[in-house]
């Protein structure tokens, strides 16, 4: 069956107390409105539309990229007239699942199994029963437990007020009754508001089957009101990313301390040791261990790599066999051959380091094209911005680079060429020589210290 997916996003979300939009705050580094919106996406045949109001302009400017129908609900008056708003826009065929900009962690397995039960005399509720369940609109049910009703909780008498099985706020309902449904809805109740939920009673009047669908856990239909919820959330989710990786063959030393604010990838017997954070795109590759305390976004890492703690890596490509860290800082755009080594308190930008070359110490390697088995003193630098522009240091295979240098870009030094310690490159070396570009060392005979007055 056709479906169209209505997210509810127009509320106002004032106990967050926030600038930004409720739905724009993030849940392990993704908007919550867009986790839902990708949710939504991997389900077939369905066609996305996007409520929104308060703060909406925010909210549609950060969602563009997944093409939904933004549609606007100004004035906002209860989620049966954000549906209201969808409803010109509704396929003739077809069912609409309703689903919420706050609620970022509802799985798409759940969703398929709603849709698996869908047909154009079904509504498809997503129920829960809580032990707690002050708030929530509660499931009505006849003697013969069909559901009849959803009563709101300011509207419920004292006996629907017990009832223990909630509405998760999470529905499907078949486009053929559901515009004259959504036409029917008044605003006689406690809040003055369309309800949504009204539509229920409506169906049961109908002779449509009402059938109930349990999600797999409370946090997949929890949705967020405040700070104090969107942190919960935030735990709740790394949890479940912790178990994941650990039942995929990564080896976690504490599953509670690590955040993943996108999508890691691990190879086997991958080891990550506390504190970690991954944002963005990371891959790890097989046997690849990361340190205590590393930030490593975007970026892959090659099979058998050593990641030593306190390493910061970002937009880097980075290959098999390599050791960087402890203290290291790989920023956008460096690129390191296998077996490369990258040692405590360097820095590289936009850097190709071949295969089997180290900078072990202290130094600066930017706009930089380095060869094979190159060894970089401590402290060498590469001054590659005049001030203006940024240029290009060149280093080819097997070039030795003593202690203390200093590459003046754009400069070239050629195969097999050697630097003495504490040298300034401002022109070529070729090929084998060695360059000195330091002051002689003087040397006076029996020199006479100072002495005291
Ligand atoms: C709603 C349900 C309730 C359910 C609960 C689950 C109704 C009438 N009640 O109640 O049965 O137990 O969710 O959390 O549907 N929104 C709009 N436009 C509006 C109103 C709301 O976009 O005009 C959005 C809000 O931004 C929010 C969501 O819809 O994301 C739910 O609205 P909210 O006012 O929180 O509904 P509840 O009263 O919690
Ligand atoms: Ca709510």
């Amino acid at each position: 069956m056709t479906q169209d997916i209505v997210i509810l996003a127009a509320g106002k979300g004032s106990r967050m107390k926030s600038a930004l939009s409720k739905v724009l705050h993030k849940v392990g580094g993704v908007a919550m409105v867009r986790r839902v919106l990708a949710t939504a996406n991997t389900l077939a045949d369905s066609k996305l539309h996007l409520v929104v109001g308060h703060q909406g302009e925010q909210v549609e400017a950060n969602c563009q990229d997944f093409s939904a129908n933004i549609v606007w609900q100004n004035d906002p008056q209860g989620t049966g007239d954000a549906l209201r708003r969808v409803a010109p826009f509704l396929q003739a065929d077809g069912a609409t699942l309703t689903l919420y900009g706050d609620v970022p962690l509802i799985r798409a397995s759940t969703l398929e199994k709603m849709t698996s039960l869908s047909t154009s005399n079904t509504l498809v509720l997503l129920t829960i029963s809580l032990d707690n369940p002050i708030g929530y609109g509660r499931i009505v049910r006849s003697d013969q437990g069909k559901v009849t009703a959803i009563v709101e909780q300011k509207d419920a008498s004292e006996s629907q007020l017990a009832i223990k099985e909630v509405n998760t706020g999470i529905l499907l309902a078949p486009n053929n009754h559901l515009q004259g449904w959504l036409a029917a809805l008044t605003n006689n109740n406690a809040q003055g508001e369309y309800y949504l939920t009204d539509i229920i009673a409506m169906a049961a009047r109908d002779g449509v089957d009402i059938v109930t669908v349990n999600p797999e856990n409370e946090a997949e239909v929890a949705g967020v009101n405040d700070r104090v919820q969107l942190a919960a959330l935030e735990r709740e989710l790394q949890s479940q990313q912790a178990i994941s990786l650990m039942q995929n063959g990564a080896t976690l030393l504490d599953p509670s301390r690590i955040d993943i604010r996108g999508e890691l990838i691990t190879g086997q017997d991958v080891i990550i040791d506390v504190n970690c954070i991954f944002e963005g795109k990371v891959v790890l590759g097989t046997g690849v261990e990361v340190g205590a305390n590393c930030h490593l976004k975007n970026c892959t890492i090659g099979d058998n790599t050593i990641i030593k703690s306190n390493t910061l890596i970002e937009e880097s490509e980075v290959g098999e066999d390599c050791d960087i860290g402890p203290f290291a800082r790989l920023r956008p755009g460096t690129q390191l051959a296998n077996k490369a080594k990258i040692g405590n308190f360097v820095e590289t930008k936009k850097a190709r380091i071949g295969e089997g070359s180290k900078v072990n110490h202290l130094s600066y390697i930017g706009d930089t094209e380095m060869g094979a088995n190159v060894n970089v003193g401590a402290g060498t630098i590469t001054c590659n911005y005049d001030g203006v522009n940024k240029h290009l240091t060149q280093v080819a295979d097997n070039v030795f680079i003593g202690s203390n240098t200093s590459l003046v870009a754009p400069v070239q030094v050629a195969e097999g060429a050697t630097i003495a310690a504490g040298s300034t490159i401002t022109k070529q070396v070729g090929e084998k020589q060695l360059a000195f570009a330091r002051a002689r060392q003087t040397n006076k005979d029996n020199w006479p210290r100072p002495t005291k007055k």
